[in-house]
């Protein structure tokens, strides 16, 4: 284990069974769909990369990239397009996929935006859920795991760019902020 990290919340093999039984679900409910995978980067890498591969459907997968916390722990509540999608979502059923919801300010403003372009449908697959830290009211339709209000890394979430590359997600050192 890392040494920043104090508890592991998710080990490989439970994301492992995490991305098998959320694809399959996915699978099943978009069968008669024309499903758009949409990855916010860059957290969602390694998450739509495992998940997009137990999805048994012909999808199209294009990214974005939207900022709300600016490197830090504490969402700043303000959210800008840094990178649009490159494709049309004009009638499709939209799927944004997440490392992880919090406040939902980010993804309600992205959900908006889909909508208003025309999207037929948008729901929310997320590998983690901090329904405590909710500002705007959001349900995601696919939920990895519900944990506590901790500040957390690794499985492509970051602090200041570093720790996506932790093959787990687990809770951070809080010394490791506090120095800063
Ligand atoms: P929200 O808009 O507050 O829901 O924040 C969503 C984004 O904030 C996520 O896509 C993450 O990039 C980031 N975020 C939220 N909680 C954490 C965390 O515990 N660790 C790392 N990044 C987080
Ligand atoms: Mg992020």
């Amino acid at each position: 284990m890392h040494k920043d990290i104090i508890e592991v919340l998710l080990n490989s093999e439970e994301i492992s069974v995490i991305s098998k039984n959320m694809g399959r679900k996915i699978t099943n409910d978009y069968k008669n769909s024309d499903l758009v995978l949409i990855g916010l980067l860059k957290g969602c890498i390694p998450f739509l990369a495992d998940l997009s591969r137990n999805i048994d459907l012909e999808t199209q997968i294009s990214y974005m990239s939207v900022s709300s916390y600016n490197g830090g722990i504490k969402s700043s509540g303000e959210v800008k397009i840094k990178m649009d999608l490159d494709i049309s979502i004009t009638d499709k059923d939209c799927l944004i996929i997440e490392d992880i919801v919090d406040t939902a300010n980010t993804i309600t403003t992205v959900i908006d935006l889909l909508l208003k372009r025309g999207a037929k449908s948008v729901k929310v697959a997320t590998l983690l859920d901090k329904p405590e830290g909710r500002i705007k009211p959001l349900q995601p339709a696919y939920v990895g795991k519900i944990i506590p209000n901790a500040f957390v890394v690794g499985y492509g979430l970051d602090y200041q760019e570093k720790y996506r590359n932790l093959p787990y997600v687990g809770i951070l050192d809080p010394k490791i902020y506090k120095k800063y």
